[in-house]
């Protein structure tokens, strides 16, 4: 890997191990246009990609027809109002009140390393090299940064902005995109997530079209309703074929990314923080970084997408203790509780849970102050001790003398009319003067930009979990941000708000685990809401969903696991019927798809059937047997659900490819039909390999397989045999028909 300017060429190259980027620096402006990403190539001397030879209106050669130039130029940075009629990254308003700005070449700079986003989440490491491109517009003085990392061990390249007023006088940045990349269209089809509460992230895919197609959200939060990513994938694309872009932005706040097909059937694709309720003022010598975005190119469909996005954050993006270590297996009391509960409650559940090898209990929402129920009380950081008699430090501590872990549910950045907080400080709620605020789950939210907040919210949560031995926080947020004002900001910074809060979350989230450098952080928006890599930079897990019914789950899953790494998803298994759809599904389903997370409880243990209750102790074999591998491992999407309307299959082979897991759920059962055809990915075509179907009901692996010898029913021995890696990739197995719907089971793959 490296990154090179090639003077002569005037060509910036980064190289990963198997893709190269290559930015022309053309015309005596000093424009930087945007030459070619994809597979690896050789040749530097690139400028003729970005047509700038064929088209007779090369500004410096005939200024007459400029914006033709303009027009059709694959511009790296494109800006507003000077004739790139294409959606643009970056808008102003002057003073006098113009919005156009024309970026050229000032200088670069090649860093060894990757430099911090001051107050930003973004990627890591010692083994990356950063190019900075700066452009100036020499009108207003302001300049951009531009900003490319690469990593020694990833695919992937990591752009942001930083944009500085290096003129005479303040400036409003009213839009600010972190990347944009023109490419000529290849037939793409757009690949964005989309949902609703209880329902994120399904994959929906679309043929690129001329104009705009994208996602967005004013909502103050990433969202359950669209997710900041967008893939180009050339038509056809599969899990191991066709060429795939990928744009995923580092941030949890409002956001855009967009695709614009144009006249010359080329597209621009962009991303960043959402100018819609954004306007930013820049003092002279004042600057302002965008959030970052990871792009990916793989040339071998969706999967590899994947896997470089999963390795990548896993290794440069989460922090902390827990970044590779065995989560604990938790049990959260709000899907048996709710808000009934008390300290004779929990420990009920909690003796129970130890009984069955459960590590941890989870006391969520209704713990403080007088929250009977949702209606009041965020905001009062104080333990109710009618409900928990004997006060926090006393259950805890009985928890632990059980063998528990204790982990505890805040919502930090809310506040109740029906609250202590809100009578003492009214104003502290994010709300326009003259104008009633709505409220959402009665609720409203606090304005996180006054330091003065931040500072008592951060103590009141900080006095509970010293009080006591706690080690994890479920970190909640449950309403999106409306009716956008700040007392404490001046007319002309109205438009800083929502990203000042995103700011804040960041600034407490950084405090929290830097206080506790120990502690197990969950973040969780109403579910998934704000499942974004900017949260988890500061979580090593997010609450995936708040619907935990296992069918469900295989899609919300699966478009999580699109990007993500398994170790980050929230998952557990929870009651039936269960309590979003009403839906009944066996007991071992629900562990193999929480399975897929990072695993836990959801229920009152100590009212599940016997039966149910006497398959935790199996499960909790599960995890600890295969956990490792599935937080570790490469992921491979074998079939989905989704797709297909009868099965899901995924697995997780180890970067050696001695092991691997697949998970396969029957979704629904057909009549009369054939067993169905798996074709297995990622093993080594040389390798041969032992199956095992691991048995829940035993907690044991028995062989799986065929042999001609193993007439059905014959013993569990006649069935074991090896096969190597390329016949089960290449011929694949067959998976019996199972009885019932919903059912499933696993298959441990060992290299012999
Ligand atoms: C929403 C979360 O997603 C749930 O898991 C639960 O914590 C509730 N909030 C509590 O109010």
């Amino acid at each position: 890997m490296g990154i090179q300017f090639f003077e002569n060429e005037k060509i910036f190259k980064l190289d990963t191990n198997n893709t190269s980027y290559c930015i022309a620096l053309v015309d005596a402006f000093g424009y930087i246009g945007h030459a070619y990403y994809g597979k690896k190539i050789s040749d530097t001397d690139l400028s003729y990609l970005t047509r700038i030879y064929e088209a007779p209106y090369v500004p410096s050669r005939n200024a007459r027809d400029k914006l033709s130039f303009l027009d059709s130029f694959p511009m790296e940075y494109p800006t507003h109002g000077i004739g790139d009629f294409r959606e643009d990254c970056i808008s102003v308003q002057t003073q006098k009140g113009h919005s156009a700005l024309e970026l050229g070449f000032v200088r670069y700079e090649i860093l060894n390393g990757k430099p911090a986003l001051e107050g930003l989440p973004a990627t890591f490491g010692d083994n990356a090299q950063t190019l900075i491109i700066t452009l100036r517009d020499t009108v207003t003085g302001v300049e951009a940064d531009l900003y490319y990392s690469i990593f020694e061990d990833s695919d992937a390249i990591a752009r942001s902005v930083k944009v500085r007023n290096a003129g005479d006088e303040a400036v409003y940045l009213t839009k600010v995109l972190s990347a944009s990349l023109d490419m000529d269209d290849k037939d793409f089809e757009l690949l964005t997530m989309h949902g609703s509460w209880a329902r994120e992230r399904h994959i929906s895919r679309n043929p690129v079209n001329y104009g705009f197609q994208g996602v967005s959200s004013i909502r103050g939060e990433s969202s359950h309703q669209h997710h900041p990513f967008l893939g180009l994938l050339t038509k056809g694309t599969t899990q191991q074929t066709g060429e795939v872009y990928g744009f995923h932005l580092v941030y949890s706040g409002n956001f855009t990314g967009m695709v614009y097909k144009g006249q010359f059937d080329n597209v621009r694709a962009m991303i960043g923080i959402n100018a819609e309720d954004f306007c930013w003022k820049l003092e002279t010598g004042e600057e302002f970084q965008a959030p970052e975005v990871i792009l990916t190119y793989s040339e071998q469909g969706l999967g590899e997408m994947s896997r470089t996005y999963h390795d990548l954050y896993r290794r440069h993006l989460i922090r902390g203790e827990y970044k590779d270590k065995t989560r604990p297996i938790l049990i959260n009391n709000w899907e048996a509780t709710y808000f009934n509960f008390d300290e004779t409650k929990l420990l009920a559940i909690a003796k129970d849970a130890a009984k069955y090898g459960i590590e941890m209990l989870v006391m969520d929402d209704g713990w403080f102050g007088n929250r009977c129920d949702d209606n009041r009380a965020l905001g009062d950081w104080f333990v109710n001790e009618d409900k928990l008699k004997g006060g926090l430090k006393n259950l805890v501590d009985q928890v632990n003398a059980l063998g528990l872990k204790f982990g505890i549910w805040f919502e930090p950045e809310m506040i109740s009319p029906d609250s202590d907080l809100y009578r003492e400080h009214p104003d502290w709620a994010i709300a326009i003067p003259d104008r009633e605020a709505g409220l959402c789950r009665n609720q409203y939210v606090l304005d996180l930009t006054r330091k003065e907040v931040r500072e008592e919210i951060f103590n009141r949560v900080a006095a509970v979990l010293d009080s006591a031995n706690i080690e994890y926080v479920k970190w909640d947020m449950n309403r999106q941000l409306a009716d956008l004002g700040s007392l404490a900001l001046p007319a002309d910074r109205q438009g800083e708000l929502c990203h000042r809060y995103v700011l804040a979350v960041y600034e407490l989230q950084e405090r929290l685990i830097s206080r506790y450098p120990h502690l197990l952080l969950e973040n969780c928006s109403g579910g998934g809401a704000r499942f974004d890599p900017g949260m988890l930079y500061y979580s090593p897990q997010i609450w995936c969903s708040d619907d935990t019914d296992a069918i469900e789950r295989l899609s919300i899953q699966e478009g999580t696991a699109l990007i993500y790494p398994l170790s980050s998803m929230g998952a557990h298994v929870s009651d039936c019927p269960n309590h979003t759809v009403g839906r009944v599904t066996p007991f071992e389903t629900r562990g193999y798809v929480a399975l897929a997370g990072t695993f836990g409880y959801e229920l009152d243990i100590t009212k599940i059937s016997e039966e149910d209750r006497n398959m935790i102790p199996k499960q909790v074999e599960m995890y600890h047997k295969y956990h490792m591998l599935v937080a570790n491992g490469d992921y491979y999407r074998l079939a989905s659900y989704g797709e297909n309307h009868y099965h899901d299959a995924y697995m997780i082979v180890d970067k050696q490819k001695t092991e691997a897991l697949l998970t396969y759920i029957q979704v629904i059962n057909r009549p009369n039909r054939h067993s169905a055809k798996i074709r297995l990915q990622g093993l080594d075509p040389k390798k041969q390999y032992r199956l095992c179907r691991f048995d829940i009901n035993t907690g044991e692996e028995v062989s799986f397989g065929y042999s001609k010898d193993a007439a059905p029913g014959a013993s569990v021995s006649a069935r074991e045999r090896t096969y190597y890696g390329d016949t089960l990739m290449q011929a694949g197995i067959l998976m019996d028909n199972l009885w019932g719907d919903f059912k499933g089971c696993l298959i441990h793959i060992k290299a012999v």
